[in-house]
């Protein structure tokens, strides 16, 4: 029998394209290849992203142009993943008749089930149940599959929120948080190592809170600082990393992960989200500018070349120029390697969707643009302090660029772009001078042949 094809295509943050991984191995576990396009297709999964108004734009209107093609072959199966089809559920094929299959966060997990349900009765399906009890299955993932990075993988630790910040959907799509197993995770860890595995990120919508669900219910799991050791201790790895982190949860304790663990990467991706009190107040963050001024200060006197990065929302409903200065000044204060920032956009469920005083879309794109502009200034300014500094790099690629260079990415998350030296190889380490800074890269020289 022929082999069916299937192609994913996914939107948002790396926790979707963790669950993109895990689908497409189901799907070649059930007798699928994964192809590069669209047109040969006989699956196509669409994985959304809602965080902000644009992304999910951006998914419905893939999903909109998958109407032709779904006319074109109609035993085209399409199903939509992720955390549009979450908070749409049927509402999606009720706009979308072509839509075969709409499946939450929760669900992915008995995709290929679900589409041979969908094949053999020919009838559109929904599953989006969400249970707080929910476990992340034990899951052991496919390194041959030629869509991720054979040396660099995430593995997930846990899912869903509790935090409701007012302006996300995130707490309303994927749910509560759920810990996965520390056994699981660790079988997971050594998996990848077996497979040649070099940098693991660990993944939470928020790391810091790993193991409450289940300590609360007297389970014996450990904190997140624990975990993190123990994943450090395990043979074979070369660097960690984690994401993401909210600052009121951060304590000194992970802190101090950052001293005791070599592997540990030195950066640090904290969202700020704000820099007014009265706007961080709004939000529901929990914490005030002075006393994320006093975290990253403890970092920066524990892990001085600790690079530090955030998320700024710019625009929230109610935020006046006072406000917006208070966020610029915040910048000028820490001085962030990089800062992705947004203009607010109304997500459904949220409270922050309710308020009132809503900032005119003018004045969101003036004060994006502002930030932008600064921010681009102060990352430019931070590479160049790597100027003549040799960082430890992995190298990520396998082949050299147009401009023959070899790509990898320090210990700090930048990204390097080196010439010198004959092939280095793929997930190993190699010390480069830095010669130019760049806004999204470094410029280096290789300084040995060999890994380091
Ligand atoms: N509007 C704009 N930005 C948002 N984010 C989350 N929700 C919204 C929203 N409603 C941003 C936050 C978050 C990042 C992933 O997306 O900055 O940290
Ligand atoms: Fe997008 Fe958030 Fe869902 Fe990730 S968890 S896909 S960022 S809405």
């Amino acid at each position: 029998m022929q082999t069916k094809q299937a192609y994913i295509e996914t939107f948002g943050c790396q926790m979707n394209d963790r669950d993109s991984e895990i689908m497409g191995q189901l799907l070649e576990q059930a007798g699928y290849s994964l192809i590069d396009n669209r047109e040969n297709a006989a699956l196509i999964v669409v994985n959304t992203c809602s965080i902000r108004g644009k992304a999910e734009q951006k998914a419905m209107s893939l999903l909109g142009g998958l109407r032709k093609a779904k006319k074109l072959n109609p035993d085209l199966i399409v199903a939509v993943t992720g955390c549009v089809a979450q908070q749409e559920g049927e509402k999606l094929q009720e706009r979308m008749p072509h839509i075969d299959l709409v499946v939450g966060p929760q669900n992915i997990y008995q995709l290929p089930r679900l589409i041979d349900t969908v094949r053999s009765s020919s009838k559109p399906s929904t599953a989006i149940e969400q249970t707080d009890n929910f476990l992340i299955p034990s899951f052991l993932p496919n390194l041959e599959s030629p869509h991720s990075s054979p040396f660099r993988r995430f593995v997930t630790i846990m899912q869903g929120c509790n935090n409701f910040c007012t302006y996300c959907v995130v707490p309303h799509t994927r749910g509560r948080e759920v810990s996965r197993s520390p056994r699981d995770i660790l079988a997971e860890v050594n998996h990848l190592i077996t497979k040649g595995v070099k940098e693991i990120t660990l993944l939470g919508q928020n790391v810091n809170s790993y193991g409450l669900d289940r300590r609360s219910k007297g389970e014996n799991y450990p904190d997140f600082p624990n975990l993190l050791r123990m994943v450090a201790s395990t043979d074979g790895l070369i660097r960690i990393r984690f994401t993401t982190s909210n600052p009121k949860d951060l304590s000194r304790s992970l802190m101090n992960c950052f001293i005791d663990l070599p592997k540990l990467c030195p950066h640090f991706h904290l969202p700020v989200q704000s820099g007014s009190d009265r706007i961080l107040k709004k939000m529901n963050r929990k914490y005030t500018v002075a006393s994320y001024l006093d975290l990253v200060a403890e970092l920066r006197t524990i892990r001085p070349d600790i690079t530090l990065t955030t998320d700024i929302i710019v625009g929230f409903p109610g935020e006046t120029d006072e406000d917006f200065e208070g966020t610029m000044q915040l910048l000028e204060k820490i001085r962030y390697h990089g800062a992705f920032s947004f203009k607010y956009s109304d997500r459904p469920h949220t409270v922050s969707a309710g308020f009132s005083d809503k900032v005119a879309e003018e004045v969101k794109s003036e004060r994006l643009s502002r930030l932008q502009e600064r921010q681009k200034q102060i990352t430019l300014e931070r590479n160049s302090e790597f100027v003549g500094q040799v960082l430890e790099v992995m190298v990520e690629s396998q082949e050299q660029n147009t401009r023959g260079q070899w790509c990898g990415r320090s210990a700090g998350n930048l990204i390097v772009n080196f010439t010198g030296g004959t092939n280095p190889r793929q997930g190993e380490l190699y010390n480069i001078l830095i010669e130019k800074e760049c806004l999204h890269s470094l410029r280096g020289l290789i300084q040995q042949q060999e890994g380091v």
